[in-house]
């Protein structure tokens, strides 16, 4: 593969080496080979390279890295979301009117539509993502899923805990039994994660530590959806275990601030989801001063967060819970990337991924400065400028 070199980049945001929390450089330039960063450094600096691609003076950032999505589904729930713009509450029963519709889907339909999703996300600068299953909970539909979110990402999640399957609603010890057991052994070989909904509505403390155990022991890493909707006990448990992730954080206690921040787990925040279900936002500034490790992602699925956009998840971040534009910027790249315990993506340094987006802007600020513009207009993935969401080769 031949070299690119990216020069006039009048605002290089690495995340890594350079000023204040973006890492940021000015007139820089990336030196792509063989799909890696080889050279990071000032543009007139810039070693011969066999193309090269004029910034024309344009921010350049790290592509987002997108730790938590629900990617993989049919049907969609606007009627529910009309209902909830009139006042009706947002509750996890929601999720089985997707099983229905997701069970009846062929295989097919759910390739396209994931594709679908997935290079929506790219146009908006998405260059990893995590795919979860968790609207089969039958042993041959969360495989299925699995299947499908791997034909994607390298980054795929087992959550058969999502609810109580409808047809077991009664039996949910049985339902947690089927979880643990034979949809475990079926989703492990698809599978990088385990997650589970700890949440009134679907798992309480005890069954998720069983359900997390056991996905521990079949030889999966560990993510939590915690403290979305109560301050419950999921997201001490999240820490205690060791959890890479616990996710949403809606609601968190300032023992569960001091927790995170003494340990390795990333509070990834889901702005997406409060805005679609009128949650109020929690801000950062407690995890600010407790010096914990957070990580921004879209949530996307079709009932608490119908969006794949980073952008606008950064904007709201900006806005409504209080992170500096840097913050958001750095928690949807770097933070995303801590969240998924990589360290070749959300970043822009030599031996990363060649994962780098060019915005229509002089400076990345304006994510969250101009809401709601497409300013993506490059996407580099692994190396290869890309319109069309493919499965890296390792
Ligand atoms: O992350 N919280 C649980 N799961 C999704 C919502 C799923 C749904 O409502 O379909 C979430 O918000
Ligand atoms: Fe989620």
């Amino acid at each position: 593969m031949a070299a690119e070199a990216i020069v006039n980049i009048g605002v290089l945001a690495t995340m890594d080496e350079g000023e204040g929390l973006m890492g940021l450089r000015r007139d820089g330039a990336v030196v792509i080979d063989d799909g890696r960063i080889a050279w990071v450094g000032a543009s007139s600096n810039a070693p011969a390279a066999d193309a090269s691609f004029d910034a024309g003076g344009a921010a350049v950032i790290p592509g987002f890295v997108d730790s938590h999505t629900h990617a993989v589904f049919a049907g969609d729930r606007a009627a529910e979301f009309d209902a909830r713009m009139s006042g009706a509450r947002y509750t996890a029963g929601g999720i089985r009117s997707t099983v229905a519709a997701t069970r009846g889907a062929s295989t097919e339909e759910l390739t396209s539509r994931t594709q679908h999703l997935l290079d929506e996300a790219l146009r908006q600068g998405t260059t990893t993502a995590e795919i979860k299953s968790g609207y089969g909970l039958d042993v041959a539909t969360e495989r299925r899923l699995l299947e499908v979110a791997a034909r994607f990402t390298e980054e795929t999640t087992f959550l058969g805990a999502h609810v109580v399957a409808p047809e077991m609603a009664d039996r949910r010890g049985e339902y947690v039994d089927l979880v643990a057991g034979p949809m475990l052994r079926a989703a492990a070989p698809l599978a990088r994660w385990i997650d589970v909904f700890c949440e009134e509505g679907a798992f309480d403390v005890d069954e998720t530590r069983r359900i997390l155990a056991a996905g521990r022991a079949a030889g999966l890493g560990l993510r939590l959806h915690a403290n979305q909707l109560t301050m419950s006990g999921a997201a001490a448990l999240g820490v205690e275990l060791g959890t890479a992730s616990i996710d949403h954080c809606t609601f968190l206690s300032d023992t569960d601030v001091d927790a995170l921040a003494a340990s390795d787990t990333v509070a990834t925040f889901v702005p997406g989801a409060e805005f679609s279900t009128r949650q109020p936002y929690p801000g950062v500034e407690r995890l600010r001063d407790a010096g914990a490790t957070w990580a921004i992602a879209s949530d996307c699925n079709p009932g608490s967060s119908y969006t794949t956009s980073m952008p606008f998840c950064i904007a709201l971040a900006v806005r409504e819970m209080g992170m500096t534009p840097g913050e958001a910027i750095r928690a949807a790249t770097l933070g995303g990337a801590r969240a998924l315990r990589r360290d070749d993506v959300g970043r822009i340094a030599v031996g990363a991924r060649a994962d780098l987006v060019l915005l229509d802007a002089p400076d990345p600020v304006h994510l969250a400065y101009r809401p709601g513009v497409p300013l993506v207009s490059r996407v580099w993935r692994d190396g290869q400028a890309a319109t069309r969401w493919t499965k890296r080769v390792a």
